[in-house]
C-alpha cells in the first residue's frame, strides 16, 4: 500500500511574501519563470500546460494516481475536515441531523440544498412512496438468480434493468425527467433489496405498505411474514432511520466518483447508480462492514485479538473498519454509530461480537502503528454490529449502505450535469510502455 506523503516536494528556500493569490514555478529545465492563479486552494491543471522544453512537448501534467490530491470538481453538497473529524450536508452537522432530521427529510436536504419547509416534505414524502412498486417482470429477472446470489450482485443488476424500463429516463437535461427518476431511484432502492434478500430466502416478496415510514417500509418489505399488518420496532426503525442519514452522502468518494465519471458520459441515471452500486460493493468501500464483522468472527475472542493486531501491523492483513482516505480523526459517523449499537442491544440483546470490537478500537487508539498513521474507526465499524443484531445476514450490509446513498449519488450526478465546466471524465496517462516495434509473425515468436 503506498503512503501518500508529499515525498518528492523539494522545498527551496522561501521569499519573503507577496501577498498574491499566485503560485510561482520555475521550470529548472528551461530556466522559465511562470506565475500561476490560486483560486480557492487549488490551482488549475491546465495552468500547467505551457510548461514546455521544446515547443512540440505535449506539456506539463500532473500525476496523481488515486486522486490523492486532486479535486475533480467544485460541490456544494457536502463538507468534510478529515483533521477535525467535520461532516456537514449542505451546512448542517451531521450530529445534528441524526438528532433531529429524519432520512427523507435529509435526503431532500441533500438533493435540493434546502430543507423543506411543511408542504414540500409532503409532496416529496408522498412522491417517492407512491414509487416504491417495481415491474412484475423484475420479480421474474430476480427468480434466475441462485438462492445465494449476493444480494449486492441482485441490487446492481436490477438497478441496472430500470433502465430499460424507464426509457424516458435518457432525458437527462429536463428537470422534470430527472425528477421523475429520483422519485424511482430513491423509492425503488429499498423494494429492489427487500426483494433480493426475500428471493436469499426463499420467501415470497413482501410488498411495500405506504402507511409506513422510509424505513418502516424497508423493515416491513424485509421481514414481514404472516401478520396482516407489519408494525416495525421503533427503536429499530430510528436506528435504521439514523444509519440512513449517516450514509446519505459523503462527497467525492469512490462510489459517488463513479456516479459522475459513469454519469459524465450522459447514460440514464439508472445506470450511473449501478455503477455506483458495484463501486461502493468493494470491501475497501462499502463492502467493508460486512468485512468488519468476517474479521470479527475470525478473531473469534478477545484474547485472540492482540494476535490479529500483529498480523495487522506486520502487512498481513488490514482492520478492516479502520482508516480513511480523509479522515485523519475519529470518524464523526463512527460516533454516532457506537451510541445507536448500544440503543439496538438495549431491545436486541447484546451482540457478543463488540467486546472484541472495542478490545481493536482500545488497542488501536494506543499503538504507535495505528496512532502514527492516524487510522482511527470509520463509520464502518461498527454497523455490522448493529445490522446483525437486526437480524440482517452479512451480506445484506453493503445494500444497508447503497440504500441511503443513493441520495448522494443523484445529487452529486446532478450537479455535475448541470455544472458548465464539467465534460465527459477522461483523465490523462504517463505512457511507460514500448516504443513503436515491428509486428513479429506468430511462427518467429519464442
Ligand atoms: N489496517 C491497517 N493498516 C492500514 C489500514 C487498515 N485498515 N488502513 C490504512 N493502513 C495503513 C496503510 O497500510 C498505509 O501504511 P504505510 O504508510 O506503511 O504504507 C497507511 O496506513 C496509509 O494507508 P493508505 O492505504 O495509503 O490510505 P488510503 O487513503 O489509500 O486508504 C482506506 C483508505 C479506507 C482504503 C484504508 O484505510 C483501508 O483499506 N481501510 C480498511 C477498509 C475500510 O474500512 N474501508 C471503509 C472506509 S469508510 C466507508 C467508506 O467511505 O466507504
Amino acid at each position: 500500500m503506498s503512503s501518500t506523503k508529499p515525498e518528492s516536494v523539494i522545498n527551496v528556500k522561501t521569499p519573503s511574501a507577496t501577498g498574491r493569490e499566485t503560485l510561482s514555478i520555475t521550470d529548472n529545465r528551461t530556466g522559465r519563470q511562470y506565475e500561476v492563479p490560486i483560486k480557492n486552494e487549488t490551482i488549475r491543471a491546465l495552468d500547467l500546460r505551457p510548461m514546455k522544453v521544446n515547443t512540440e512537448d505535449f506539456g506539463l501534467m500532473g500525476y496523481d494516481p488515486a486522486f490523492t490530491n486532486t479535486a475533480s470538481c467544485s460541490s456544494k453538497i457536502t463538507f468534510i475536515d478529515g483533521d477535525k473529524g467535520i461532516l456537514r450536508y449542505r451546512g448542517y452537522s451531521i450530529e445534528e441531523l441524526a438528532e433531529k432530521s429524519t432520512y427523507i427529510e435529509t435526503a431532500y436536504l441533500i438533493l435540493y440544498g434546502e430543507l423543506p419547509n411543511k408542504s414540500e416534505l409532503a409532496d416529496w414524502s408522498y412522491n417517492v412512496t407512491h414509487h416504491t412498486f417495481i415491474h412484475e417482470s423484475i420479480k421474474k429477472f430476480l427468480d434466475g438468480f441462485h438462492y445465494d446470489a449476493h444480494p449486492m450482485g441482485m441490487l446492481i443488476s436490477t438497478v441496472a434493468a430500470l433502465s430499460t424500463f424507464y426509457p424516458d429516463a435518457k432525458d437527462i437535461f429536463n428537470p422534470e425527467s430527472r425528477r421523475k427518476q429520483t422519485y424511482r431511484l430513491i423509492g425503488k432502492m429499498p423494494t429492489l433489496a427487500a426483494f433480493a434478500y426475500r428471493h436469499s430466502l426463499g420467501m415470497p416478496f413482501a410488498y411495500p405498505d405506504n402507511d409506513l415510514s422510509y424505513c418502516g417500509n424497508f423493515l416491513n418489505m424485509l421481514f414481514r411474514t404472516t401478520e396482516l399488518k407489519y408494525r416495525p420496532n421503533p427503536t429499530l426503525e430510528r436506528a435504521l432511520d439514523i444509519l440512513f442519514i449517516l450514509h446519505a452522502d459523503h462527497e467525492q468518494n469512490c462510489s459517488s466518483t463513479a456516479m459522475r465519471c459513469v454519469g459524465s458520459s450522459h447514460v440514464d441515471p439508472y445506470c450511473a447508480t449501478a455503477a455506483a452500486t458495484a463501486a461502493l460493493y468493494g470491501p475497501l468501500h462499502g463492502g467493508a462492514n460486512e468485512a468488519v464483522l468476517r474479521m470479527l468472527v475470525e478473531i473469534g475472542s478477545v484474547n485472540n485479538v492482540p494476535a490479529y493486531i500483529k498480523r495487522v501491523k506486520s502487512g498481513e492483513k488490514l482492520l478492516m473498519g479502520f482508516g480513511h482516505r480523509v479522515y485523519k480523526n475519529y470518524d464523526p459517523r463512527a460516533r454516532i454509530v457506537k451510541h445507536i449499537a448500544y440503543e439496538v442491544f438495549d431491545v436486541m440483546g447484546k451482540n457478543p461480537l463488540i467486546e472484541i470490537a472495542l478490545e481493536c478500537e482500545r488497542i488501536a487508539l494506543e499503538d504507535d502503528y495505528f496512532v502514527s498513521r492516524r487510522l482511527y474507526p470509520n463509520v464502518d465499524f461498527y454497523t455490522g454490529l448493529i445490522y446483525q443484531s437486526m437480524g440482517f445476514p452479512m451480506t445484506m450490509f453493503p445494500v444497508l449502505f447503497a440504500i441511503p446513498r443513493t441520495s448522494g449519488w443523484i445529487a452529486q450526478w446532478e450537479e455535475m450535469l448541470l455544472d458548465p465546466e464539467q465534460k465527459i471524465s477522461r483523465p490523462r496517462q504517463v505512457y511507460l510502455g514500448h516504443e513503436l516495434r515491428d509486428y513479429t509473425p506468430l511462427d518467429r515468436r519464442d
